[in-house]
């Protein structure tokens, strides 16, 4: 698979992705808002490609203290072939460039499937935390 930074003309693609994945889309996934998460980590935001179609997409990015990992996708199609994997030892590979000490990433506690992968790829779950959210208006 070949590995490439996400731009923006991409956008179409890698959306059409996260959705035949499932994945819980809202207000934070529109072209506008996905723009301003590649000015931000533009280089953690990476995808995959077989024969020039994107068919492996991960949204890395770092706030200037941890790192985080969302909307991590790969095609149905192209599943269980190792992709994930492949994708996340680059993004890992990254953030060990920009020697980020912590990476964390949020999994809906139904999705066991993602966390089985994510504990074969070395993560933990973490038992001492509980998350909380604000959303400001
Ligand atoms: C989770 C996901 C990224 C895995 O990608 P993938 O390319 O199928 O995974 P890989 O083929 O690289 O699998 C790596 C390892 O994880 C295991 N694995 C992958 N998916 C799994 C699942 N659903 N249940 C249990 N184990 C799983 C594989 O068996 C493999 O194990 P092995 O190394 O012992 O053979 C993919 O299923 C996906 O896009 N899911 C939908 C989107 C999603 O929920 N993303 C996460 C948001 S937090």
């Amino acid at each position: 698979m070949k590995i490439e930074q996400f731009t923006i003309e991409m956008y179409p693609e890698v959306y059409e992705i996260w959705k035949k994945t499932g994945l819980s889309l809202g207000k934070s996934d529109t072209k506008e808002e996905v723009q301003r998460a590649v000015n931000h980590s533009q280089d953690l935001f990476i995808v995959g490609k077989k024969d020039e179609k994107i068919v492996a997409v991960v949204m890395g990015a770092f706030d200037g203290r941890r790192g985080y990992v969302h909307h991590l996708a790969i095609d149905p199609e192209y599943q269980r072939l190792g992709l994930g994997n492949e994708i996340m030892q680059e993004l890992h590979k990254r953030f060990t460039e920009k020697k980020i000490v912590k990476v964390h990433l949020f999994i809906e506690v139904d999705n066991e499937g993602v966390i089985e992968f994510y504990k074969k790829a070395g993560w933990h779950t973490r038992e001492d935390l509980v998350m909380m959210s604000y959303v400001p208006n």
